[in-house]
């Protein structure tokens, strides 16, 4: 494999989110990507579709399409992304139990190809397919990190920059807790060029703002009926391993392993996250109100269920 000094990442699962976030790290030029999947031919034909957009794009990185989990060996990052999505209807819950086999199949070889790298988790249900990878990889926390704050704080941020005809580079958010129903968009954290959008907007646009951002990913379920979203969560993804495989320093709302961060133990939830070459290299802890705690603990147990889930089907 032409894969030399430079930089690997296995995105496993070949599926719109694993090649649309192998386009992007593509096009970014963080490294030559391995696109891995189950189904034969289809991470080839990818893999090769998109070599073939580099002279167009001017990025001459490899992308490798294959069935064989020993190509994976020596990445850096790997973001999982195999697993089903979400059909109308369904929460990311009902994803739980196929989900939960395919993740602990991916992560048995990611534990035995490339123990050393950086693991993202953007299958869902998120949060409780975050925890089962980290007990399945046995990996240290830091190392195990999921994709879902970046995706529902840029979709806050384009909903914001929407209402108040801004751009929305201007625009910036954190969106903390589980990816789902009970996420916990911050209003007071959002701002435009610094201005708290709380003296922008009445409270009411703001909340109709936060419920559109909790219900994001269904509002394309919906849209889409035969899957979910891609181009956004892909984009997620990428920005994570451009701040880990760079070691950046970024600081972005990921799911992490909680150890008595905000009063949590045990568990993952979206929280700010400096990411670089180690992972997760801190977790802020910032000042929420006792409304917004509240709502943090109340997602918090709701990834508790989902574990609890997976331990009476057996599969942790
Ligand atoms: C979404 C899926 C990827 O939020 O969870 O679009």
């Amino acid at each position: 494999m032409p894969t030399g000094k430079r930089f690997k990442i296995a995105c496993i699962g070949a599926g719109n989110v694993g090649s649309t976030a192998a386009q992007y790290c593509l096009d970014m030029e963080l490294g030559d990507v391995v696109l891995t999947d189950v189904v034969e031919g289809m991470p080839q034909g990818k893999a090769l579709d998109l070599t073939q957009a580099g002279p167009v794009r001017g990025y001459s990185n490899a992308a490798i399409g294959t069935n064989d989990y020993k190509d994976i060996e020596g990445a850096g990052v790997c973001v999982i992304t195999a697993g089903l999505p979400r059909k109308p209807g369904m929460t990311r819950l009902d994803l739980l139990e196929k989900n939960g086999r395919i993740i602990t199949d991916v992560c048995e070889n990611i534990a035995k190809y490339a123990p050393e790298s950086i693991v993202i988790v953007v299958t869902n249900p998120l949060d409780v397919m975050c925890y089962l990878a980290l007990k399945k990889l046995g990996f240290p926390p830091h190392r195990v990190i999921g994709m879902a704050g970046i995706l529902d704080s840029s979709r806050m941020r384009t909903f914001v920059a929407e209402e108040l005809g801004v751009s929305m580079e201007n625009v910036d958010t954190m969106v903390l807790g589980s990816h789902g129903d009970d996420m916990v968009p911050l209003p007071e954290y959002t701002t435009v060029s610094g201005i708290p959008i709380t003296q922008l907007l009445p409270k009411d646009r703001v909340d109709a703002i936060m419920q559109r951002t909790r219900k994001g990913g269904g509002e394309i379920v919906a849209l889409l009926k035969t899957g979910s979203a891609y181009y956004a969560p892909g984009a997620s993804a990428a920005r994570m391993v451009e701040s880990v495989l760079r070691d950046e320093h970024q600081v972005l709302p990921c799911a992490a392993y909680l150890d008595g961060q905000y009063g949590l133990k045990d568990v993952y939830a979206g929280v700010p996250c400096l990411l670089g070459k180690r992972g997760v290299e801190r977790i802020l802890e910032i000042k929420l109100t006792a409304e917004e705690q509240g709502m943090l603990e109340k997602s918090a147990q709701e990834v508790r269920s989902g574990i609890d889930g997976l331990k009476e089907l057996g599969i942790l």
